[in-house]
């Protein structure tokens, strides 16, 4: 009978090191707060450097023994421990909504999605294979083995507080690595519960280690672990320029990385789409999480001849979206996590209108239910000049641009540092066919806008990074691979 607990038995304020919870060595602790009302959720350890080198030193010793395991017996922890995330379900969704704010439907939705990594690693433990490689010379056999590339340090963001970390622990743990980990300051919480239910599923002490900081101390934190040569690989997801920070300052012991980095991923509706659809598309896309997705559109491009009727359909389904705190059944958008997210959204929407779009519908805060909340909203006569034309506005935002060749609508969309997903609409084979093949991204939905799933390879090109999570692939980047060649055999 696999455990269940109750949401407050899943809350936990100390780091996890070593098989052991226990306070930062600085015994400081922050606040967690609920982004829907501001409240004090727990008060957590805030980690330093030493912290960080002791879940490292932990992690260093626990190495050699979990790398000699066999394949299916990590495959079995991994099983286990999928398990108590789906038997847990109802209560670590409620523990995203609280510390995170998405839709109690969201958050129980996120736990699953998380889950089906761990159970996609875990079969995936059990198919790492070489290449035994066809004889070149009489006497020797050449042949290429993989192997765990030893500890990850796993950095991940808030907006997905418990598939971001499950999608980075479980390769890590699959291919035989240890692991250390921080999660995001605003939403610690879920990665901890995750890391108690790994704990009760039979991964070994050390193996699995993670750490909580504030924003102040996080730098230091991480920064031990970018300058410990025994850390030999750095997954992470969040912004460019984190990015950028982490890749520069691990360059002095050459870690490997996975970067899952920024996005302003353009939508694009031809005329000859199928235009319920596509609104139908452009909402699964644009308003998961609110818009605080790396994969939501940013830029929507519609051509000239359905644009006012696209943007009749689409104001219409977003006005009646339902704006609640996270508890209400109904709420199909929750508040945003902090006061920087809401006013950045608010700084491109008022740009926008400076400059001259329509409001549709939205377009301003909603005091009345909370200090972080915004109207869902779509803007129509959008301009490359304005600031959401560049910046991922990472809110419930929909600004329309008109365009009137397809040249024109490729050029626009490729047209920013950042290719992470990418859209388009349209039922002509030869379009679809020229077009997915000319969007520079690591993604493209076609006629689709619900993207994600463990069987795919998630991940960007140019400025939104590098690696791949989930899918066969994604376990190659916790691995490397040894060539072997024996002599003397005749
Ligand atoms: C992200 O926002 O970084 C991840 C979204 C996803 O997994 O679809």
């Amino acid at each position: 009978m696999t455990q269940q607990y109750e949401l407050s038995e899943l809350i936990r304020s100390d780091n996890f090191i070593d098989g052991k919870w226990v306070a930062s060595a600085g015994g400081k602790r922050f606040d967690v707060t609920n982004p829907a009302t501001g409240e004090v959720i727990a008060q957590i350890a805030d980690s330093d450097a030493a912290d960080a080198r002791a879940a490292t030193d932990a992690a260093a010793r626990a190495f050699p023994g979990w790398r000699d395991t066999l394949p299916r017996d990590r495959a079995a922890v991994l099983h286990r421990w999928h398990a108590l995330m789906v038997a847990n379900a109802d209560a670590l969704g409620r523990l995203i909504s609280l510390e995170q704010g998405k839709p109690l439907a969201e958050g129980r939705g996120e736990v699953m999605y998380g889950a089906s990594y761990v159970a996609w690693f875990a079969d995936e433990a059990t198919r790492i294979y070489g290449d035994i490689i066809p004889q070149q010379q009489r006497g020797k056999r050449m042949s290429a083995i993989k192997e765990p590339v030893g500890i990850v340090a796993a950095i991940t963001p808030w907006n997905f507080p418990l598939a971001m970390i499950a999608r980075k622990i479980a390769p890590a743990l699959a291919a035989g690595c240890t692991v250390v980990g921080k999660p995001a300051e605003d939403t610690p919480l879920t990665a901890l519960a995750l890391v108690m239910l790994a704990h009760e599923a039979g991964v070994p002490a050390g193996v699995l280690n993670l750490i909580s900081a504030s924003r102040e101390n996080a730098g230091p934190a991480v920064g031990d672990w970018l300058a410990d040569s025994r850390v030999r690989k750095i997954t992470f997801t969040g912004s460019t320029p984190v990015g950028k920070y982490l890749a520069r300052e691990s360059a002095g012991t050459l870690k490997k990385l996975s970067l899952e980095l920024g996005g302003n991923a353009p939508f694009i509706v031809f005329d000859d789409a199928d235009l319920d659809a596509a609104v139908t598309g452009m909402l699964a896309a644009k308003f998961r999480n609110g818009g605080q997705t790396c994969v939501c559109p940013n830029r929507v491009y519609v051509q000239s001849g359905v644009y006012e009727r696209f943007a009749d359909l689409l104001a219409t389904r977003v006005a009646a979206l339902k704006v609640a705190p996270a508890t209400d059944p109904a709420a199909q958008i929750g508040p945003m996590i902090n006061a920087r997210a809401i006013d950045k959204i608010a700084r491109h929407v008022d740009d926008a209108v400076s400059r001259g779009v329509r409001v549709l519908t939205g377009g301003k805060r909603l005091p009345e239910l909370g200090p972080n909340y915004y109207a869902p909203t779509v803007l129509a006569d959008a301009s490359p000049d304005m600031q959401l034309s560049c910046e991922e506005t990472f809110g419930p935002v929909v600004p329309l641009f008109r365009f009137d060749h397809e040249a024109e609508a490729i050029h626009a969309a490729n047209d920013t540092p950042f290719g992470l997903a990418s859209y388009f609409y349209s039922q002509d084979v030869r379009r679809i066919d020229r077009v997915a093949r000319q969007l520079e991204a690591g993604i493209v939905g076609i006629n689709e806008g619900a993207l994600a799933s463990e069987a795919a390879p998630f991940g960007g090109v140019k400025e939104s990074g590098y690696g791949r999570e989930g899918s066969k692939y994604g376990l190659d980047d916790y691995l490397s691979i040894k060539y072997l060649c024996q002599g003397g055999l005749e």
